[in-house]
C-alpha cells in the first residue's frame, strides 16, 4: 500500500486569517489531478478551523505533537482522543524540534506513537541525524537506534499504521536539502531496519523526506525508489509552492 503521501508542518505559524487564505488556496488548488494523499499538520488552535474548511474535501489534517498521557493534571497538554474529536487522522510523533528543544526521549516519542494509535491516529515519526553524526559517520546507527526504540516499545505490528518520516536535522529549514542520492541511501537503511523484524510490512510503509523539500527538489526526491513522499516545513505555508510538490509526487 505504498501510494504517496506529502504532508504540511505548518509550525508555529499563522493566525485565523492566514490559516483560512490557506485553506481556501489548498481547496482549489489540490484537485483530482493529485494523485498524493495530503495532510496539514496546523498549530492546534487552528486544528478545528482547519476541519470546519476541510471537511468533506480529500485534505487531511494531523496534529504536530501530542501527549503521551490519555486525560488529566498535564497542564498545557493535549491527548490524543482531544485529536481523535478533532477529525484528526495523523500525529507527527518525535519530530527533531520537539527531540532537542523540548527533551523528548526516544521512550517518550514511542509512548506518544502509542498514544496516537490507540484513538486510532496514524503517528508519523520522525527520526534524523545532526550534521556532526552524519560527518562523524554515525547516521545510519543513530537512525537505527531511533526506530529500535519504537519498535521495542509497540512492537513492529503497529508499523502497519505508521508512517516514518527521514528528517536529517541539518537539512531543516536550513535551505540545504539532502541529495536524493543522500536521502535514498537513508530510507533504504530505514526500510532494511524494519524488514529485519517484518519484511512485508517494511515493504508496504511510507517513508518520507523531510528538510527543506521545494517544489524545484521534489520530483527528484520522489523519483527515488524508497522516498514515498515529503514532510514539508517552510514551503507549505504557500499555497502555490505547496501544491506544486503535492503534484510531483506520483
Ligand atoms: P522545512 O521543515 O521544510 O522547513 O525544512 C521540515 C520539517 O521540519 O518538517
Amino acid at each position: 500500500m505504498r501510494g504517496s503521501l506529502v504532508v504540511a508542518n505548518w509550525k508555529m505559524h499563522g493566525c485565523r486569517a492566514s490559516v483560512s487564505d490557506l485553506v481556501v488556496g489548498l481547496k482549489a488548488e489540490l484537485d483530482d489531478d493529485i494523485q498524493a494523499a495530503v495532510v496539514v499538520c496546523p498549530p492546534y488552535l487552528f486544528i478545528s478551523q482547519v476541519a470546519d474548511a476541510l471537511s468533506g474535501t480529500a485534505i487531511q489534517w494531523g496534529s504536530q505533537n501530542l501527549s503521551e498521557q490519555a486525560e488529566g493534571a498535564y497542564t498545557g497538554e493535549i491527548a490524543a482522543p482531544m485529536l481523535a474529536e478533532a477529525g484528526c487522522q495523523f500525529a507527527i510523533v518525535g519530530h527533531s524540534e520537539r527531540r532537542l528543544l523540548y527533551a523528548e526521549s526516544d521512550q517518550q516519542v514511542a509512548a506518544k506513537f502509542a498514544a496516537a494509535q490507540g484513538v486510532g491516529l496514524t503517528p508519523i515519526l520522525c527520526v534524523g541525524e545532526s550534521l556532526q553524526q552524519r560527518n562523524s559517520g554515525e547516521a545510519l546507527d543513530w537512525i537505527e537506534r531511533q526506530l529500535q526504540a519504537v519498535i521495542d516499545a509497540v512492537g513492529m505490528g503497529a508499523f502497519a499504521e505508521a508512517v516514518v518520516a527521514y528528517e536529517p536535522i541539518w537539512a531543516i529549514g536550513t535551505g540545504k536539502t539532502a541529495t536524493p542520492e543522500q536521502a535514498q541511501e537513508v530510507h533504504a537503511h530505514i526500510r532494511q531496519v524494519l524488514a529485519k523484524a517484518d519484511p512485508v510490512l517494511a515493504e508496504a510503509l511510507q517513508i518520507l523526506y523531510g528538510g527543506s523539500v521545494k517544489a524545484d527538489n521534489a520530483a527528484q526526491l520522489f523519483a527515488k525508489a524508497d522516498i514515498d513522499g515529503a514532510l514539508v516545513g517552510g514551503a507549505s505555508l504557500n499555497v502555490a509552492e505547496f501544491a506544486a510538490i503535492c503534484r510531483a509526487a506520483v
